[in-house]
């Protein structure tokens, strides 16, 4: 993030600060119910975002090189992201021709081919079918040349590496970043590294999940003993792209730098900030890493998280303990605080008592993602990111 937006953004806060405003949407919004318990709703999320239109794969880091892979199952759909040994990146359904097991799991790097563990077929970087060790003639009139895995668009900008689960429209990855490119290069987030992840899985719609990001609000009392005592509540600000967003989450140390010189001002040592790309990835910034979210839903109330830790330069004896120990710190923050929040909303509306919810003028990112969504919802019959 270039030093004049840091600038800004500390200057709109500590303008904030002093007269004990804090953005507003023009209007609260009441939210129905039914957007998170709704099985007709999740279907139309899942065709619209989560299948016709991209998703974040991983960072470009994570398939720098020949071999390195990663795979996630979006709206449904079992995907790898690979890198050839010619340097191409594709995607693939990481679906085995033989009885659709998935071919990897998880992710991997400097793989020579992509095995699948049920009966060792094999396949090239490129998808081909390399082998079917064992098989004798039991396939012998089936045609190895079309038994490849079936290719899934892929497209890289800005250091995101996106996969389109259905439909074969190349992916426009540009315009999926759209304007958050310019923060997103000045962070220089093609050079991250993968660390390490943490995968876990909850009972409860995945917005619920990516909620709990959008808003600082609840900083001061769900984090009071934790991040809470180093963060503020208020006041918060935040800068749509299209339907994707950046929001900020500041430390208390960003009010002391009323009294220091403009020139020396810093929010990155003093703030975390996000990237939402939509519909299901947080990027979150904070001093030293990348934290990456993947809310990838498998139900209306189902949903399992990816979490990945980026580093800028992979680690050293020096700090390889302080990255595990960020790592367990974002495990701590969500599995014991914000997730089990998203769970409890879940059951309340479950109920089929709890109409709706609201949420206030004053959690405007929040605001800003169910509006970008409902629009991406209304325009779920283009194929966006063509082209
Ligand atoms: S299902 Fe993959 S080898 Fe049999
Ligand atoms: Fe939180």
């Amino acid at each position: 993030m270039r030093r004049e937006t840091q600038v800004k953004l500390i200057r709109e806060l500590l303008d904030h600060n002093a007269a004990g405003t804090t953005q507003l949407a023009d209007d609260m919004l009441v939210l129905p119910a039914e957007v998170y318990v709704s099985e007709h709703h999740w279907q139309a999320e899942r065709e619209a975002l989560f299948r016709r239109r991209p998703v974040v794969a991983c960072l470009a880091g994570a398939v720098a090189s020949a071999g390195d892979f990663v795979s996630l199952t979006a709206g449904g759909v079992p995907l790898v992201v690979v890198r050839g040994d010619d340097g191409v990146l594709r995607g693939f359904r990481n679906v085995c021709r033989h009885r659709a097991s998935s071919v990897v799991s998880g992710c991997g790097t400097g793989a020579s081919s992509l095995r699948c563990p049920f009966h060792a077929w094999t396949y090239r970087l490129d998808g081909s079918l390399l082998a079917r060790p064992q098989a004798g003639e039991g396939f012998a009139e089936t045609d190895e040349s079309e038994l490849g895995l079936v290719p899934a668009p892929v497209g890289e900008a800005s250091g995101l590496v996106f996969v389109r689960p259905e439909g074969g429209d190349p992916v426009n990855a540009a315009e999926l970043v759209g304007d958050a490119a310019q923060d997103l290069g000045d962070f220089g987030v093609g050079q991250y590294v993968p660390f390490d992840r943490w995968e876990s899985s909850w009972p409860c719609n995945w917005k619920l999940l990516v909620d709990t990001f959008l808003e600082s609000y609840h900083v001061f009392s769900l984090h009071r003993s934790t991040v809470g005592r180093y963060y503020l509540s208020q006041p918060m600000t935040y800068q749509g792209y299209g339907p994707n967003l950046r929001f900020q989450t500041c430390q208390k140390s960003v009010l002391e730098l009323a009294e220091v010189p403009e020139d020396e001002w810093d929010l990155l040592s003093r703030a975390t900030v996000e990237y939402l790309i939509a519909p299901n990835t947080i990027l979150s910034h904070s001093v030293d890493h990348f934290a990456v979210y993947q809310f990838l839903p498998t139900a209306v109330d189902r949903t399992d998280v990816t979490m990945t830790l980026y580093t800028p330069e992979p680690p050293t004896d020096r700090t390889q303990r302080h990255y595990e120990r960020t790592l367990e710190l974002h495990q701590e923050v969500g599995a014991d605080e914000d997730f089990p929040q998203a769970v409890k909303i879940q059951q309340s509306l479950d109920s089929g008592l709890v109409d709706e919810t609201l949420v206030g003028r004053h959690e405007v990112a929040l605001i800003h993602f169910h509006q970008a969504l409902d629009e991406l919802l209304e325009g779920g019959n283009q194929q966006a990111g063509a082209g």
